[in-house]
């Protein structure tokens, strides 16, 4: 049986998402820091997805009628209390001993869905009998890299499964590591005590003749494709998402292959640079896959505000990254609770000032326009 965390005091002076970065910084190793805070090469796309949620602005409407609203919606034939889940972020003992165990009792705690990491530092049946522990706990997803090796693949599905996990994540945008220059010039390694536990610690050895090439000769034969999307949809019966798609083409074959939903996702600015924000790929996959099939997105999300135009730009959920381990970091599973409670309390005010009810009125008429339609 997992224990709960440790309670540990909130720092001072926080009223947002951001308040935690500084605090988290100081607790953290300049190593760790590096890798949690970081995007690839000159990070233009990490700065991008910010930016453009800051670009966005939105149309109050006044004096409607909103007693008996709430922030409720469904996904995947499950309610969500607010439309948020906690994005799949590796190894989050390097920001705090408890990991992603503190990260899944604030989750339960504050009724906000999580998606864990492949590579959590955390046993996954520690993580789903924290998420159990209480009766509003949103759903839990478990996000997969793809790793060629069909019998090990089967048993972890079996293992995810049996746990009571309720939807797969493939994420298909990072089949290789992205060039993370503040990575590299920190020397990030991992410390002995974190490690992907529930791999096993399975490493992928390359086995290369000379003269071939690391990346085509040796990672990309063992890449995922669509047919391991194919066999994935075969061997489990969980619901399958792809996270990190961005073009609509991708976004069209996924839902012929039997795709549940997708996240639009340029992994928080972390693989490839010089992709465009999130923000401005968001509307051309919905408009690509239709008005009904589910639709998230992540990448700098850090406000209430941003969560409403994330909806309002056609998505039905978002996934929360950094901000959420910034949390952690500073103040364990209570730092993480208190985040959560911070971003709804944001997303309510921005709802009653947009003058929405409920998240199924969010749409495109709460942004700035600049020549209404009026009637
Ligand atoms: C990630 N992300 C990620 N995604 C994934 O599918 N599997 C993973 O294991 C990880 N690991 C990971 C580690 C760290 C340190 C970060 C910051 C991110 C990407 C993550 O799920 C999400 O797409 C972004 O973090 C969203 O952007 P923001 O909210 O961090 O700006
Ligand atoms: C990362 C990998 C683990 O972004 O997805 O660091």
């Amino acid at each position: 049986m997992a224990t709960a965390p440790q309670l540990q005091p909130l720092p001072p002076g926080i009223a947002n998402l951001a308040d935690f970065e500084a605090p988290a910084k100081a607790r953290m190793t300049a190593q760790a820091w590096a890798y949690l805070s970081g995007g690839a090469a000159d990070e233009i796309t990490l700065r991008a997805n910010r930016a453009a949620w800051d670009g966005l602005l939105l149309q109050p409407r006044v004096l409607r009628e909103l007693a008996g609203g709430h922030t409720r919606s469904q996904l995947l034939g499950r309610e969500l209390s607010l439309p948020v889940l906690l994005a799949p972020i590796a190894y989050q003992r390097l920001a705090h001993a408890d990991g992603e165990l503190a990260v899944a009792y604030a989750a339960a705690a504050q009724g906000i869905g999580m998606v864990l990491s492949a590579q959590a530092s955390v046993g996954l049946d520690a993580v789903a009998q924290a998420m159990a522990s209480e009766v509003q706990a949103g759903p839990l997803w478990f996000q997969l890299y793809w790793r060629p090796d069909p019998g090990f693949m089967r048993e972890l599905l079996q293992r995810v499964e049996a746990a009571g996990y309720e939807a797969l994540v493939l994420t298909v945008d990072a089949p290789v590591h992205g060039a993370r220059d503040r990575e590299r010039r920190a020397g990030f390694e991992l410390p002995p005590d974190v490690r992907a536990v529930n791999l096993g610690g399975l490493k992928q050895a390359l086995h290369l003749a000379p003269g071939q090439s690391a990346m085509f000769d040796g990672l990309m034969p063992g890449a995922a494709t669509w047919a391991q999307v194919e066999w994935l949809r075969a061997q489990s019966r969980l619901p399958l998402l792809l996270k990190g798609v961005s073009h609509p083409a991708d976004a069209l074959e996924a839902r012929q292959h039997g795709v549940a939903g997708l996240i639009v996702s340029n992994h928080g600015g972390r693989t490839l640079d010089t992709l465009p924000s999130t923000v401005a790929m968001l509307p051309r996959i919905r408009a690509a896959v239709g008005a009904e099939f589910p639709l998230l997105v992540d990448g700098g999300i850090r406000r209430g505000t941003d969560v409403l135009k994330a909806l309002a730009l056609g998505a039905d959920a978002v996934l929360l990254g950094r901000p959420y381990v910034h949390a952690l970091a500073a103040a364990g599973a209570l730092g993480v609770a208190h985040a959560l409670r911070l971003l709804r309390d944001e997303f309510e005010i921005a709802m009653a000032l947009c003058g929405c009810k409920t998240v199924a009125e969010i749409d495109a008429h709460c942004l700035w326009q600049e020549h209404p339609k009026v009637g």
